[in-house]
């Protein structure tokens, strides 16, 4: 199966080109959603790609054009770490983007990566019921997601039976590679999104992106499995990670 039509696939030179197209969709959407409903609910995840996503949002002319009074954030998922930990998400985010930024501290949801992860997940469960209070799942503004070069995405690793999850909002991921334990965001949530932006840069993602995109993701990666049932599906890809989508999967 090749990128449907309801799939947009955009190419940028580098992952700066990348991240300031991020940051530009992030800007449209929460100027259109101030507007329209007054707050936007964004989820982040961890990893490399995004952190110069973050800085740039930290920095004019991104910081001024966003209403960070009305922007609330979340996550799609954490590693089950205290916040002040290298590996935290929350930290990651923190330190390039939150803390720089005038938003207030009750519009931050972070995942709980200190207590145990069922726990962490039962009350990140609660605490997006409470904000959200749509059945039986939330409806992000905006997910903004990685992949892995296993094909993971947030922390739904392939062959994992939070994959299989259908009603749980949130999850406690157990393994023992990779470590730490985590908490991660189902299926059923990333699907319900209005929005999902996916962010990939690296010629070690290209083949993953290749048996997504034009193999009909045999392997059923979770990245792969990703399709908003009512919302819209992007991905932003740097020339490394595109090297084997063909010429027709896109427009150049
Ligand atoms: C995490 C993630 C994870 C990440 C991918 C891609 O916390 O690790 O949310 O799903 O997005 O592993 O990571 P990179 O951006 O480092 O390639």
């Amino acid at each position: 199966m090749k990128a449907g039509a309801d799939t947009r696939i955009r190419i940028f030179a580098d992952l700066e080109a990348l991240s300031q197209a991020a940051a530009d969709f992030l800007v449209s959407l929460s100027r259109d959603a101030a507007v329209s409903k007054g707050g936007f609910a964004v989820a982040f995840s961890g990893g490399s790609t995004p952190q110069r996503f973050f800085s740039l949002l930290a920095t004019s002319p991104y910081r001024e054009q966003i209403a960070w009074a009305s922007m609330y954030i979340f996550w799609a998922d954490e590693r089950c770490v205290p916040r002040e930990h290298p590996d935290s998400n929350y930290k990651l985010a923190h330190e390039a983007l939150l803390s720089k930024v005038p938003i207030p501290e009750e519009n931050i949801h972070r995942i709980k990566g200190e207590k145990n992860p069922e726990q962490a997940a039962r009350e990140y469960e609660d605490s997006l019921r409470q904000f959200f209070g749509t059945h039986p799942f939330p409806v992000f503004d905006l997910i903004i997601l990685g992949v892995g070069v296993d094909g993971h995405t947030a922390s739904l690793f392939p062959g994992t039976t939070a994959v299989h999850e259908r009603t749980r909002i949130a999850l406690p991921v157990y393994a023992e590679v990779p470590k730490p334990s985590r908490v991660t965001l189902t299926l059923p949530v990333l699907n319900n999104a209005a929005q999902v932006l996916f962010l990939a840069s690296g010629r070690e993602k290209a083949v993953v992106l290749h048996e997504i995109h034009e193999d009909g993701n045999p392997k059923l990666y979770p990245a792969g499995l990703v399709r908003p049932v009512h919302g819209r599906l992007t991905w932003l890809i740097d020339r490394g990670a595109a090297s084997l989508l063909a010429e027709q999967t896109f427009p150049r």
